[in-house]
């Protein structure tokens, strides 16, 4: 693999597909995925995940790849640097703020959920997580460890624990993403990304060979656990539901990390000589192999042969995950070890997604404003500190949580996702785009994706958000043709307006504006380069040390 002019580099093809498909596989594949689907009526949900994953999962993601690779190429690894060069206009840089808050922002949140994963790992592994065979118990543990049930309620003394998981990773995050790209992002994710798939078959070997754990209910047997997440129901009737539709895009965007500005900057730090279509689809269908192949097939019938359909319906993707499963391995023979296994996994699969959220605005950090590494990392740790902090204090309900993944982790990522594919299909030309696409590529995109790119997966995304707004944000209800805001809406301008919600909203828009101040002071840099002054040499390759 070529370098860049700039020093940091991908040290070879495995590494950069490791570190996107390390990006991609997360909590999303082994929660949000199960706990969806389950809502959804599995079978329903699958066709409709399907078709995103066609119409608009790969296609958005080739388009990450080379767009970022061209933005690269040009001299620029963030998302504001990239769409100044993309858009030739100087209002580009700053829509490209978009690549910069939204990973920044979900990282805030996201690295939280990480660290209750290595919490239950360590709980399970020291056998406290032993709490009989009531779901209720275990649902008391987690509102009381994450402190659900009132704000800042982790912070006082004797209920910290969650904070000192968070302490430990949200340094580890920090110190990998210091090492740099090749010797911290790389290295960690061709490690974890091979234990965290094989964590996952031994308890998927585990989960395939319960049979009927309890003789007196006979329905409850894993042939019926496995048909309950994947047999269709009824097919027309559940696919008339524009939720699923709306659930099944912003799965396909959250689980395969586009729109989020990631997939454009790592792909920045590859050359013309580097294939961008063949490794595109490689990290995708990783992360869809570890998605359907081993997220669907581990929660859900799990908690079917012991709960049975009662026990999963209506528990969300937080309540499966931290309520009913730990409840599961409890009624296991050696629970600590499987639960500790399967949530050491999650911990893994995390910390390859959270890392890949911080490069972005590292990257811009370094670029934009001159930063060397140290200053960067200390920066952005400040950031994303307070952010997490915030999330943290603001517990109750995981109110503050809730709404930034509302407004940031799905609202903004359909608007990114949205602005690429157009960007690539109308701004760049689909001919161009194509030819660009296919520098060093080792195989050909289908010719029937360049009709999609162009005019199917923009129609697509206009129906999805149409849709989005419709029900999600005004509330529409069709059968009576009333608009009920939904609580996103109610909870900022309703009557009984929430602080948490209030203020979550106003921490977008604070991060949102300091850093289009810090793009306009990057544009200034960028004009004075091009004018002929050299930026000064502070693209930090790996760790200064
Ligand atoms: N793509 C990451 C996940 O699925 C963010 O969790």
């Amino acid at each position: 693999m070529t370098q860049t002019h700039h020093r940091e580099a991908w040290s070879s093809r495995l590494g950069v597909i490791m570190a996107v498909a390390g990006s991609a596989v997360g909590l999303g594949n082994f929660l949000r995925f199960p706990g969806l689907a389950a809502q959804y009526g599995s079978g329903a949900f699958m066709i409709a995940y399907f078709i995103s994953l066609l119409l608009i999962g790969f296609p958005i993601c080739w388009v990450e790849w080379t767009l970022g690779r061209y933005g690269g190429q040009k001299g620029f690894h963030s998302s504001p640097g990239i769409f100044s060069v993309l858009l030739r206009h100087p209002a580009g840089k700053y829509i490209g703020v978009l690549g910069v808050i939204i990973p920044v922002i979900i990282y805030t949140y996201y690295v939280y959920i990480e660290a209750w994963c290595l919490g239950y790992a360590f709980y399970f592994f020291t056998g406290k997580l032993s709490l009989g065979s009531d779901v209720a118990a275990y649902s008391e543990f987690w509102s009381n460890f994450v402190g659900a049930n009132r704000d800042g309620m982790t912070l006082e003394g004797g209920q910290n624990q969650v904070v000192i998981f968070l302490a430990i990773v949200f340094s580890l995050n920090f110190y990998l993403i210091y090492r740099g790209l090749s010797k911290g992002i790389e290295l960690f994710c061709k490690y974890a990304m091979p234990v965290l798939v094989i964590l996952a078959f031994i308890t998927l070997a585990r989960v395939l060979t319960l049979g009927t754990p309890d003789a007196s209910k006979p329905d409850q047997n894993l042939l019926n656990g496995l048909g309950f997440m994947w047999n269709p129901g009824d097919v027309s009737k559940q696919l008339s539901n524009p939720q699923l539709w709306l659930a099944a895009a912003g799965q396909i965007f959250f689980s395969l990390s586009v729109g989020f500005g990631v997939i454009i900057t790592y792909a920045s730090y590859l050359t013309n000589r580097d294939d961008v279509v063949l490794s595109g689809i490689s990290a995708s269908s990783t992360n869809e192999f570890c998605e359907v192949a081993l997220g669907g097939m581990i929660t859900v019938p799990a908690a079917f042969v012991f709960l049975g359909s009662a026990g999963i319906v209506g528990q969300g993707t937080f309540g499966l995950g931290f309520n009913v499963l730990p409840l599961v391995f409890s009624k296991l023979p050696y629970p600590w070890f499987f639960g500790g296994i399967f949530f050491f996994l999650l911990f893994l699969a995390a910390v390859t997604s959270s890392l890949s959220m911080l490069q972005p605005g590292i990257a811009f950090l370094e670029e934009g404003l001159g930063l060397k590494r140290r200053q960067s990392v200390t920066l952005l740790g400040m950031i994303t500190a307070i952010g997490c902090l915030f999330v943290v204090y603001n517990s109750k309900d995981l109110k503050a949580l809730d709404t930034l993944d509302f407004w940031v982790g799905t609202f903004l990522i359909f608007i990114l996702a949205t602005i690429l594919i157009i960007l690539f299909g109308w701004g760049i030309g689909v001919e161009k785009g194509w030819t660009e696409a296919h520098k060093g590529a080792e195989i050909r995109i289908p010719s029937f994706f360049k009709p999609i790119i162009k005019y199917v997966s923009p129609l697509y995304l206009l129906i999805i958000f149409s849709l989005f707004i419709l029900f999600n944000v005004f509330g529409w209800d069709p059968s009576t043709g009333a608009f009920q805001p939904s609580s996103y809406i109610s909870d900022l301008v309703g009557e009984t307006p929430n602080a948490a919600a209030r203020l979550s909203v106003l921490f977008i828009v604070i991060v949102a504006a300091f850093f289009m101040v810090l793009i306009g002071t990057a544009g200034k840099r960028w004009d004075n380069a091009k004018n002929g002054a050299n930026l000064p040499d502070n693209q930090d390759s790996e760790t200064e040390s």
